[in-house]
């Protein structure tokens, strides 16, 4: 069996839908916190099992022995060490045979505060003895194209990065290819995976391809980190998230999210979505 947690959301729904593609539907079971959202993967014949990150009593039953977990990391910023911690103890309990998590290109190395609660999983997992993958996601290309429309009325895109800053970002269902990959074959046991997109843009160089899609005029409007704050403050993100957001943008500056190691195309077995196929994307949006 194979049990993906976080399956209701974007990046888990995508592994859900390519294992569903690979492997019997019988052997794919689900945790989410809430049954309804993921009632559309039981209706495909998708085990759903009930399980909140927050509450360690309802991952009693989440995992069963011998099953591959693929653990994907919460989105509440400033609880999710205490959150994953649950979900290792619980795969612990319950004798799993792999727990593959969801962290930060870098590991130990990514020097910046929203890598911490990734880098205090990661060390509790490899210490918790079970067999392990960490799958090291670099930044999703989506964090750039989710939004572009707005962008592009705006005619820029707004960023605090210093000039020449490159992120050598991925498309969200390439890091879901690579989770499949490491679910559904055999090898990745202990393993660190340092997964992103075979190139490292710049943001002028994004502001470009966009510009040269549109045929419109659109430029990067750099501001400092305070002001990013005030913006994101401004729009209503909390000022602590807000400045770990600011701090993501300081460590991309200084390179933490251009590394490129060719881990995530050897996973998926063929190159890296580019990023102009996801501007193209995100502007059809
Ligand atoms: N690499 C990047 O650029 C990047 C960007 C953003 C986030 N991330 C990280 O990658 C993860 C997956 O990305 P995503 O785009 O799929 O994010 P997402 O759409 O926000 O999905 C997060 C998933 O975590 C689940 N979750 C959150 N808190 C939980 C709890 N207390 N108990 C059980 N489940 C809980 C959510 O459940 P519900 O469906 O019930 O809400 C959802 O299924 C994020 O959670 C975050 O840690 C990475």
């Amino acid at each position: 069996m194979i049990v993906v947690t976080g399956a209701t959301g974007q990046l888990g729904t995508l592994v859900v839908e390519g294992l569903i593609n690979q492997v019997p539907v019988e052997q794919i079971a689900v945790v989410a916190r809430d049954a309804a959202k993921a009632a559309r993967f039981g209706e495909l014949g998708v085990e759903v099992r009930v399980g909140d990150y927050d509450d360690p009593a309802s991952l009693a039953d989440a995992f069963g022995p011998n099953e591959k977990v693929l653990l994907i990391s919460g989105s509440e910023v400033g609880r999710r060490a205490p959150q994953h911690k649950a979900v290792i103890d619980a795969a612990k309990r319950a004798g799993v045979a792999l727990l593959a998590y969801t962290s930060i290109l870098g590991g130990p190395a990514a020097d910046f505060e929203l890598a911490r609660e990734h880098q205090i999983t990661e060390r509790y997992l490899i210490d918790s003895g079970l067999p392990y993958v960490l799958l090291r996601n670099g930044w999703y290309h989506e964090n750039y194209t989710g939004n572009l429309a707005e962008a592009v009325a705006a005619g820029a895109l707004t960023t605090s990065t210093g000039p020449g800053a490159r992120v050598a970002s991925a498309a969200r269902s390439d890091f879901a290819a690579a989770a499949v990959a490491v679910l559904t074959t055999e090898g990745h046991a202990n393993r660190e995976y340092e997964l992103s997109g075979d190139e490292a843009w710049t943001f002028d160089e994004f502001a470009a391809e966009a510009a040269r899609q549109t045929g419109g005029d659109f430029k990067v409007n750099r501001i400092s980190g305070e002001e990013l704050r005030g913006i994101l403050t401004g729009q209503g993100v909390p000022d602590p998230i807000a400045a770990i957001l600011v701090g993501v943008d300081v460590a991309i500056t200084e390179g933490l999210l251009a590394t490129r190691t060719g881990d995530l195309a050897a996973l998926i077995g063929r190159p890296t979505v580019p990023v102009a196929e996801a501007i193209a994307k995100g502007l059809k949006a």
